[in-house]
Formats: structure tokens, C-alpha cells, sequence
């Protein structure tokens, strides 16, 4: 850090490509207000720094200009949204970071009590139980930059610490709040890309985006969708065909341009990660000089394979990709595949911003590992009126009225309608296996609140770091957050967590136990 005082010139060898090349400074007089040690890293855009080198010297890491814009962006970002937001009456407020432990949802951190030896409070997964209370309280447009904390394996997309850009509205429709959200994003992209994107974005249900894209997020960037083809196969000779078929099973297909030249080597990795997502098995074919070749190819009819030439419209290098599963396996399965081609065929352009929605969330999810449904958005989730007639009798059929906004294969944010009738929250509860004295001692106090004349509400929340990570074209969440976690949960810097003084658990009457 150096003072320096003397006269501004104009230089006559202009240097255009420094912000200050015009200039330059007659220096009468240079004093050295602190110095410096080489640093660890070096501080330019570019850099060969290991992520745990630059998270440990992370003062030093977001010094490089190319970190500095993110966490500019990231600064534009927030104020373009509450700009919107402050302009529709929003009002802000802030909900506690100890609250209480809830089940369901992700693991909770917690927090051991002093003052009451032995009690726990949890750091907020989101402020999903406050808003609503919120809502009952009459505040009828409430939002929060709120910090969320979930105890979770960490992805590129994913922080145990991240913000939420939460929001709760009353007597708003579900597309109602939809179109604001869009607004907000219109305003955001605008504002913060200069571009003009146009609104309403795509809609589709959760069982298209399934469908189509293998996917509840899907990238539409590029096409590669796949195609259902069981019906080409209902006389086949093929027997893992007819066993999928006789077990009312889904037999689709991705068409992956230009890769029939793939070699076996190849073909086995992606055989590997078709597995890895699920799968038993993979049928490859390629497309030829005008034929279809294959290990199966000898099981089939010549009218199938042409029927399969036609369905798929496959033209010269074509290489096909065909599972045969129960729907949601196949689906995912071939989603996973078309991900991955999207990525190595280069088709997922970062300066390309591609939104959408997707609708109509089954409300239940079913885990054959613990044999009981689990809410897929959360129990707080408005099921579809027409639809409560099969809540006892089969939960499977029950679709909520649950929204999330996608960008590019991400999933930025997700809400619904909530219950507002406390027999219809009970009933939730029930179906998801909580007895009434269980419901009462975890959401008792919640339930209790719905008695007081709720009004009908609903809301969202956006990933913030997630938004700022996309518009930033970064690779990571990690790149957006001033201070993050690494992918192991540890901060670099403070080497947080750590283990704490014996005086410290003493204090909170807690004592470690190493495991046998
Ligand atoms: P949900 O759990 O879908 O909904 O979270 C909303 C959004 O938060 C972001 N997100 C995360 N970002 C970074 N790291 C994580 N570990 C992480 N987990 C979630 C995602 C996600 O879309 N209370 C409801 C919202 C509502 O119904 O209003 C909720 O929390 O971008």
C-alpha cells in the first residue's frame, strides 16, 4: 500500500489497454503505508492454484479481478431483485437462525443449548414454517435474503451454507406468482446482462420434462430429446424387451448425432454411467452406411429395425441409445446419457439463458428402502383438489400444486401453494406416517396456527448463489460465495469445523464418544 503525491499528466505513449494508460503521475513524493509478502498465489485471472490452495488464501484469491466481478455481479443481482420486489410491496423480514429441529427435509445442524442441557436447536433449512406464519399474521408480501443451512454431501451446485432469495404471498394464484417471478427475472437479466429475455417462459409438467428429457430439470438448450419406443417392441424376440414390457415398463431412446464411431472402450464408460444412474444395462446401435448394427440387432425383426429407422428418424453416424426399465428409471436413466453428451457435443452454450418451469409435482414420493411416502416438495405443499379424492387409497395419483423455475439444467428455485386448512395438514401427516401424538409434538405448534383464519397463500424461493453462479459462467457455486466451504465441508481458511476445548462441552454438558 503505497501514498503517493505528485502531478497528473497526460502521457504521450498512451497505453489503451490499461484503465489508467492515458496518465501517468510526476511523483514528488512516495511514502510505504504497509508492505507486502509474496503471496501464496498469484494475483491475476489466471491461475494454476489448486480450489484448496486459492479457499485458504481466499482474501488473496478474491484480490484477482475475474472473482471480483462475480461478487460484483452477485452484488447486482441481489439489488435488481429487491428493487422488483420493494416495487410490488414486498417487505422484508428477518426469521430466527435457532429455531426448532423438524423431521423430514434434509439432515439439520444443530445447535446444543447451554441453558437447557441436553436441548437442541437447529439452524434453519429454509424459513419455510416462519413465512407462512407469517401469512397468518397478515403480512401479505414478506421476503428475506435468507441464509439456509442443510447438512448435506456438497456438489458444485450445493453449499451445507447458501442464501435463499425466499418469498411468501396471500390470495395469489400459483401463475399469478409465477408471472411475477418471471417479471423478476426479466428485470434481473436486463439489468444484470443487458439482455431482453422474453416472458411467460415454457411450461411443462413434471411428467414431460420426465418424458422428454429424462429430467425434473431440464437443460432445453439442446434438443437430443428422448422417445418412447415400446410399442415398436411388443412382439419382440428380444427378451429383456418383452420382460420390461410384460412388467408395464418404458423402452425409450436417445439419438446421439455423429458418435456411431464411438469405440467399445467408450461405449463401456457410458454403459458404466447409464449404470451408475440406476440402470441394468444398456442397448447401444449405431447407424451405419444406411444399417443398423448391434449386439442386439440379431433378436430383432426386420420390420422392427425399421419401424426403429423411422421412429427415429436416424440418419448416417447416428449412435442410439435405448433403455428398457420401469418409466422413472428409464427416464432418468437416458436423461443422465443425454446430460452427458449435451456437455461432451458441447451444447450447453454458458452465454445462452434458457428458463423454464415445471408444473405439477406428484405430491408423494415413494421409498421402497424405508416403505413409507415422502413429500417430494415439502408437507406443507397444496395437493390438487381434484386429485385429494385418491389421498388414502393411492397417494401415487396426488399431484401437488408445486412449481420450480429451471435454467439451464439447474434447478433455481421451487415453491407451491401451501395447505392453509389445518385437518387438510393433519391429513399430510398422516399419509406421510406421522401418528397424531407425533404430529403434535413436531408440528403442534405449526397445525395450532392454521386454526386462526389463514388466508390461502403460497410462495417460492430462488437459489441465490445458484443464479449468480449461472450468470456469472461459472463452474461452481463455490465461485460466487465470498468465504465457501470445499467439496469435503471444510472451510480451508479457518480450517473449520474443528474440535472445540474440553471447557467449551463441559459448558454445553456434552461429551465425544470415539466411535468402535
Ligand atoms: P427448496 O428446498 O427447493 O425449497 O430450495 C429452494 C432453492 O434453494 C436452492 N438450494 C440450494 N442452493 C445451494 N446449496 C444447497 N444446499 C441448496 N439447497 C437448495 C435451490 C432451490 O431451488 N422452502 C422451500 C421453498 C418454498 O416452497 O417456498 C425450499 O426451501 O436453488
Amino acid at each position: 500500500i503505497l501514498q503517493v503525491s505528485g502531478t497528473v499528466l497526460e502521457r504521450k505513449d498512451k497505453n489503451p489497454k490499461l484503465a489508467t494508460g492515458d496518465i501517468e503521475v510526476k511523483v514528488n513524493e512516495v511514502s510505504i503505508i504497509n508492505s507486502a509478502e509474496t503471496t501464496p498465489i498469484i494475483v491475476a485471472d489466471d491461475t494454476d492454484a489448486l480450489e484448496d490452495t486459492r479457499l485458504k488464501y481466499r482474501y488473496l484469491d478474491l484480490r484477482r479481478p475475474i472473482m471480483q466481478n462475480k461478487l460484483m455481479m452477485r452484488h447486482k443481482i441481489t439489488h435488481s431483485m429487491r428493487e422488483y420486489l420493494d416495487s410490488k410491496d414486498f417487505i422484508e423480514i428477518e426469521t430466527p437462525m435457532l429455531g426448532r429441529s423438524t423431521p423430514e427435509g434434509a439432515r439439520d445442524y444443530l445447535v446444543p443449548s447451554r441453558v437447557h442441557p441436553g436441548s437442541f436447536y437447529a439452524l434453519p433449512q429454509s424459513p419455510q414454517l416462519y413465512k407462512q406464519l407469517l401469512m397468518v399474521s397478515g403480512f401479505e408480501r414478506y421476503y428475506q435474503f435468507a441464509r439456509c443451512f442443510r447438512d448435506e454431501d456438497l456438489r458444485a451446485d450445493r453449499q451445507t451454507d447458501f442464501t435463499q432469495v425466499d418469498l411468501e404471498t396471500s390470495f395469489l394464484s400459483d401463475v399469478e406468482i409465477q408471472t411475477m417471478m418471471e417479471e423478476m427475472l426479466q428485470k434481473l437479466m436486463k439489468d444484470v446482462k443487458g439482455m431482453d429475455i422474453s416472458i411467460p417462459f415454457p411450461r411443462l409438467t413434471w411428467e414431460e420434462a420426465m418424458n422428454r428429457y429424462g429430467s425434473d430439470k431440464p437443460d432445453n438448450r439442446f434438443a437430443m430429446e428422448l422417445q418412447d419406443i415400446t410399442e415398436l417392441f411388443t412382439n419382440c424376440g428380444f427378451k429383456v424387451f418383452q420382460d420390461c414390457i410384460a412388467n408395464a415398463g418404458s423402452i425409450k431412446a436417445v439419438v446421439v448425432p455423429d458418435k456411431a464411431s464411438m469405440t467399445r472402450k467408450e461405449i463401456d464408460k457410458i454403459t458404466e454411467l447409464a449404470k451408475k444412474n440406476g440402470a441394468k444395462g444398456l442397448v447401444t446401435l449405431k447407424y451405419l452406411n444406411g444399417e443398423v448394427s448391434g449386439p442386439i440387432v440379431k433378436f430383432l425383426s426386420e420390420d422392427e429395425i425399421h419401424a426403429l429407422i423411422e421412429r427415429l428418424t436416424l440418419k448416417e453416424n447416428d449412435l442410439v441409445l435405448i433403455v428398457s426399465d420401469k418409466w422413472r428409471i428409464t427416464c432418468e436413466v437416458l436423461g443422465a446419457l443425454r446430460n452427458h453428451f449435451g456437455s461432451l457435443l458441447g451444447l450447453k452454450k454458458k452465454d445462452e439463458f434458457s428458463y423454464l418451469w415445471v408444473t405439477d409435482f406428484p405430491m408423494f414420493e415413494y421409498s421402497e428402502e424405508d416403505g413409507r411416502w415422502y413429500a417430494m416438495h415439502h408437507p406443507f405443499t397444496r395437493p390438487r383438489d381434484e386429485d385429494m379424492q385418491y389421498i388414502d387409497t393411492d397417494p401415487g395419483k396426488v399431484h401437488a400444486i408445486a412449481y420450480d423455475v429451471v435454467l439451464n439444467g439447474y434447478e433455481l428455485g421451487g415453491g407451491s401453494l401451501r395447505i392453509y386448512d389445518g385437518a387438510m395438514q393433519d391429513k399430510m401427516f398422516e399419509v406421510l406416517g406421522f401418528t397424531e401424538e407425533k404430529i403434535q409434538e413436531n408440528f403442534g405448534w405449526f397445525v395450532d396456527a392454521l386454526k386462526y383464519g389463514t388466508p390461502p397463500h403460497g410462495g417460492l424461493a430462488f437459489g441465490l448463489d445458484r443464479i449468480a453462479m449461472i450468470l456469472s459462467e461459472s463452474d461452481s457455486i463455490r465461485d460466487v460465495i465470498a468465504f465457501p466451504k470445499n467439496a469435503n465441508a471444510k472451510c480451508p481458511m479457518s480450517d473449520a469445523p474443528t474440535p472445540v476445548d474440553e471447557e467449551q462441552l463441559q459448558e454445553l454438558h456434552i461429551t465425544i464418544t470415539e466411535k468402535e
